[in-house]
């Protein structure tokens, strides 16, 4: 089906011979303020040591946020006010982007396009107020392949204002990292060849930092289970033994509760999922959740192991209501104009690279292009916009991938419905901030351009970001 340049994965790494037992992380909660103040929040960006593969391992050099791999979770209501105070002990420039949350333009990170960068030993201040509840994720939006690649990624949950019946919430931050036989992150960022196919795709998966062999959970009950899958470049297809889950959420906008195609949930980086779970093994048994992507590449990222305990319900529950919908503005299809992102470049299968056709803005290192301009890096000053969209008027794109490879599209600051895939209508009343676009086929999304400012559109496959599928789309 597909496939990449990465090493093979074994579940382990290369690294481990079979019992390492999992160090279960909890995510720290972040303390609120008193509701009429925002919540503030503290965030260093530092160099640190985590223990992602586990003993007998040495722990890994990383980068992160907070001091923990991942970073602190951060958790608010909807239409709370949130302030982050980000300092940068980095031994370079970083910003912090604030994935999928649609907030004014000089908060959204990305470097000399909404901000200066946060130099060495500055901070930054955030303020925004989440209009939407859902899973959301932060990331830097400078050197973003190291940074990310390195670890600096954590999610970002915004609850509804009344409480969504699950027996419990929980998060799986699932990252893929890249890492030597001393569990070390191997060197080799930026590799052009790479680039110009997958991605830095690694050869060890963590969940919420670390290699989880188990995931206690009890029968009967029904669980809310918010995927991010933070990886520079791996793509994700969950597969849940013996389970039945339904996706209620895509890219923290409710959809209608649907079962996953062919019983997998598919993440490309970047995106989120939220499903409903209900339990229904049976006490005392384990059940894999199984990544089945890449052919002949499957691993088995964890285990959901019951309890030895009866049941906490004597009957199934009803299926999944809908969450509540978010603000979003309907795009208004009739008088929507169409415009179109044609994704070039990048290696075939026999070596060469796709054609561009007129490519003009060819700079050296650009493996990538949207409609024949290539943006590399992570964000500048002067990076002229594609697009320039009016205020308030509903937009559609089509996003055409020419290309051989899988591009997930980001577009900051906004939401859009997903309105077909090859032409066939979408299912599901979906809507997104990053679609996963296959190899040769084209999707249409539509949105009201509802939110002034310059922003950024890429590919969430790092190195294609870095190297070319980036551009700007103005908003006025
Ligand atoms: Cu999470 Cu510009 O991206
Ligand atoms: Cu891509």
């Amino acid at each position: 089906m597909h496939s990449h340049s990465g090493p093979a994965i074994s579940r382990r790494a290369l690294l481990i011979g079979g019992t390492v037992l999992a160090t279960t992380t909890s995510l720290a909660r972040v303390a609120r303020a008193a509701p009429a103040e925002p919540n503030v929040i503290e965030l260093t960006a530092a160099p640190g040591r985590a223990p992602i593969v586990g003993a007998p391992y040495p722990p890994t050099d990383v980068w992160c946020y907070g001091n923990r791999i991942p970073g602190p979770e951060i958790r608010v209501r909807q239409g709370e006010r949130v302030r982050v105070v980000v300092r940068n002990q980095l031994p370079e420039d970083t910003t912090v982007h604030w994935h999928g949350i649609r907030l004014p333009n000089s908060m959204d990170g990305v470097p000399g396009l909404t901000q200066p960068p946060i130099k060495p030993g500055e901070s930054f201040t955030y303020e925004f107020t989440p209009p939407d509840a859902g899973t959301f994720w932060y990331h830097p939006h400078a050197d973003s392949l190291r940074q990310l690649g390195r670890g600096m990624a954590g999610a970002f949950i915004v609850e509804e204002p009344t409480a969504v019946s699950a027996d419990r919430d929980l998060v799986w931050m699932l990252s893929d990292w890249r890492l030597t036989s001393e569990a070390q992150i191997a060197a080799g960022f930026g590799n052009a060849m790479e680039a110009a196919m997958s991605g830095r795709v690694g050869n060890t998966v963590t969940l919420n930092g670390a290699i989880t062999d188990e995931v206690p959970v009890r029968a009967g009950e029904r669980v809310r289970l918010r995927l991010v899958n933070s990886s520079l470049a791996r793509i994700m297809s969950l597969r849940f033994e013996g389970h039945r889950p339904a996706i209620v959420a895509i890219d923290g906008q409710p959809c209608d509760p649907h079962e996953p195609e062919r019983g997998r949930v598919v993440l490309g980086p970047a995106m989120r999922i939220d499903l409903m779970i209900d339990m229904q093994g049976e006490p005392g048994r384990r059940y894999r959740v199984i990544d089945d992507f890449y052919e002949g590449l499957s691993y088995w990222l964890t285990q959901l192991v019951y309890e030895d305990k009866p049941p906490l319900r004597a009957h199934h529950l009803e299926p999944s209501p809908s969450l509540p919908r978010n603000p979003l503005p309907e795009p208004d299809l009739a008088a929507a104009e169409r415009r179109e992102l044609r994704l070039q470049g990048g290696m075939m299968g026999g070596g060469g690279m796709m054609g561009m056709g007129g490519m003009q803005g060819m700079s050296h290192g650009a493996s990538w292009a949207i409609n024949g301009t290539s943006m590399t890096g992570d964000g500048h000053a002067d990076m002229p916009p594609l697009l320039t969209l009016q205020l308030g008027r509903s937009y559609v794109l089509i996003i055409r991938n020419q290309t051989a490879w899988w591009h997930p599209m980001h577009l900051h600051g906004h939401s859009f419905r997903v309105m077909t895939r090859n032409g066939t209508a979408a299912p599901h009343r979906q809507w997104a901030d990053t679609v996963l676009v296959p190899p040769k086929e084209s999707v249409e999304v539509a949105f009201v351009a509802d939110n002034p400012g310059d922003w950024m559109m890429h590919c969430h496959v790092t190195d294609h970001q870095v190297s070319g599928m980036m551009t700007v789309l103005r908003v006025v």
